[in-house]
């Protein structure tokens, strides 16, 4: 196997007697976009959650930069820089985009600063950070909205911001169930582009669910398929795409 920034080595997860992630073995790599497909129950979720620590294997190993964090609880792995975003953006509506990046980096403007013996340093580190929350911003496609109240965004600028706080937060490794859910296909596309774009030139490693193949799949780099628990498949969108199994078993879905 190569040499993956996080590495799942032989994860299963029971739930009474489901096995609902079994015999899981994938590395997630800098700067790939990585695309989990699978039909309703395949455990593309619980596999999210066992990465982001929300879950605990009944067997197997996680690494990250070949550290064991089988054992890291949900905060922990966020510290080290493995985030999950969640279906509804966690946003403050009442603040500005721009502050809303700024909390993110855990740094309340103006707050330190009554604090700080050194104001100067204080004030450095604000710009510092403020010029990173603008280049967020236009990362993903929110800088001419920045001094808008996140709460007037619309449903797609919302899982935007919320890309843009955990890039602000130090994510290294991304991990979204469905962000586009709900989205109409137009605005869906957007999101997903400005994702791509974020994980190359900040060189994340990203983990994907997405149930409309038809728009993810001319984003990904790499897709891995699920059925059963099981990763059926891992390559390329074309390679994966051509196996018949991957085809049947969502063929199975629609049919059901
Ligand atoms: N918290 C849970 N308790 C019991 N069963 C669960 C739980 N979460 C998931 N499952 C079961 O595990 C299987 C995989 O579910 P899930 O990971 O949500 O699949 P997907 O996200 O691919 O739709 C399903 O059979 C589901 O019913
Ligand atoms: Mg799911």
């Amino acid at each position: 196997m190569d040499d993956g920034l996080v590495k799942c080595l032989g994860l299963e997860k029971r739930f009474g007697g489901i096995r609902a992630v079994e015999g899981v073995y994938l590395s997630l790599n800098e700067g790939v976009f990585s695309l989990l497909i699978g039909p309703n129950g395949s455990g593309k979720s619980t596999l999210i959650n066992l990465i982001a620590g929300y879950y605990y294997p009944d067997e197997g190993k996680i690494l990250m930069n070949g550290e064991d964090i089988t054992h890291l609880k949900p905060h922990e792995r966020f510290g080290i820089g493995i985030i999950r975003t969640f279906q509804t953006a966690r946003i403050f509506p009442s603040l500005t985009v721009l502050d809303n990046l700024l909390i993110a980096a855990g740094m309340m403007v103006g707050e330190k600063i009554r604090y700080a013996p050194f104001r100067r340093r204080w004030i450095r580190e604000e710009l510092a950070l403020t010029e990173r929350a603008l280049h967020i911003m236009e990362l993903v496609g929110l800088d001419k909205l920045k001094d808008q109240p996140a709460g007037k965004l619309s449903g797609g600028q919302m899982k935007l911001l919320e890309l843009g706080r955990v890039i602000m937060s130090g994510a290294k490794v991304i991990l979204m169930d469905e962000p586009t859910a709900g989205l109409n296909p137009v605005i869906a596309e957007s999101v997903l582009s400005h994702i791509r774009s974020s994980v190359y030139e900040l060189r994340l490693a990203t983990l994907l669910v997405e149930h409309r193949l038809d728009l993810a799949i001319k984003h990904a780099d790499r897709v891995l398929a699920m059925f059963n628990g099981r990763l059926i498949a891992d390559g390329s969108p074309e390679h994966v795409l051509s196996i018949p199994d991957v085809v049947e078993s969502y063929l199975g879905e629609k049919l059901a």
